[in-house]
């Protein structure tokens, strides 16, 4: 299932072949970047750009996420880490709260459902954050419905919800204090493995959309490794869907096999040699 001209006969059929065809070539390059943020931006403003209600508008998101996702598991990523609740979002209408609540509800269900992502690329579903932000009644129903995917191994989509990330090295840190099991000593590689992240490989690409470059404070820590390539790209986020995120992994294989030199014109103190080499690519 890919975005528009599902009308013209064979053509739905001949996208799925090109999708499986490109996510096998990618696979076979073992450049394919092993964990993905994403940065999900730009629903109100593709509701208010398409006339539709913002409700819609979220709704085509996750459209467009579950889109990314097959694509991005098939061409073999082994963990995605997706903003959809940020803990500031608490602050917009009690109905746009409402409704975004209900559609995560909503949608963890219908992606742990028979024949659905979870199982047809045998993910593992992990909701992080806060949870303890999240109304009972939300929060009992997704740990019902993620604990269903807890025995996939071959991928895993951290869903963050609500999250952010002082929030989550704040937690961290108390973590480590507290002696919980992955704590000792206080230092930076306990207060990692102690991240929400901590279990997961680490940040490889990290995408948003919607034309705006901040960080919105999504996955600070992670980010700020060495290597870490971050893609910034104009459209808004129910645009994104998998023909950009096709040309997102294309990049990056093309990166890791040809031009990653950056790392090697780095001084230790991280400043590059050669100001033309910047990690963070604008892709129009
Ligand atoms: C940002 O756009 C998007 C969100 C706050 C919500 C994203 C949620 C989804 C795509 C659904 C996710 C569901 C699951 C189960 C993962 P915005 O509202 O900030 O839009 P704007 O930038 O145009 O104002
Ligand atoms: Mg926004």
């Amino acid at each position: 299932m890919m975005d528009g001209g599902s009308t013209i006969p064979g053509y739905s059929v001949a996208l799925e072949w090109v999708k499986n065809l490109f996510s096998r070539t990618i696979k076979s390059s073992n450049c394919v970047p092993k964990h993905i943020g994403f940065v999900m931006d730009g629903n109100r403003r593709y509701a208010r750009k398409n006339e539709i209600e913002i409700k819609e508008g979220h709704e085509a998101g996750f459209s467009s996420l579950s889109q990314v996702l097959e694509l991005c598991y098939e061409a073999g990523v082994d963990t995605a880490t997706v903003f959809a609740f940020s803990i500031e979002n608490f602050r917009r209408t009690p109905s746009e709260v409402d409704h975004l609540m209900r559609l995560a509800r909503e949608k963890i269900r219908q992606i742990t459902q028979h024949g659905e992502i979870a199982e047809k690329y045998g993910v593992r579903i992990r909701v992080i954050g806060d949870v303890s932000r999240l109304h009972k009644s939300v929060y009992d129903d997704i740990v019902a419905t993620t604990e269903l995917t807890k025995s996939n191994t071959r991928a895993t989509l951290n869903i963050c919800f609500p999250y952010t990330s002082r929030e989550e090295m704040l937690h961290s840190i108390k973590d480590v204090i507290a002696g919980g099991k992955k704590s000792g000593e206080i230092n930076e590689a306990s207060i990692e493995r102690s991240l929400y992240t901590g279990d997961d490989p680490p940040l490889d690409l990290l995408i948003r959309t919607s034309g705006v470059t901040r960080l919105s404070d999504f996955l600070l820590w992670q980010v700020s490794e060495r290597g870490v390539v971050i893609e910034l790209f104009d459209c808004l986020w129910p645009e994104f869907g998998p023909m950009k995120m096709a040309w997102a992994l294309l990049k990056f294989a093309f990166r890791k096999t040809f031009s990653d030199k950056e790392n090697e014109l780095e001084d230790d103190d991280g400043v590059l040699e050669n100001q033309d080499d910047l990690y963070i690519k604008k892709t129009l």
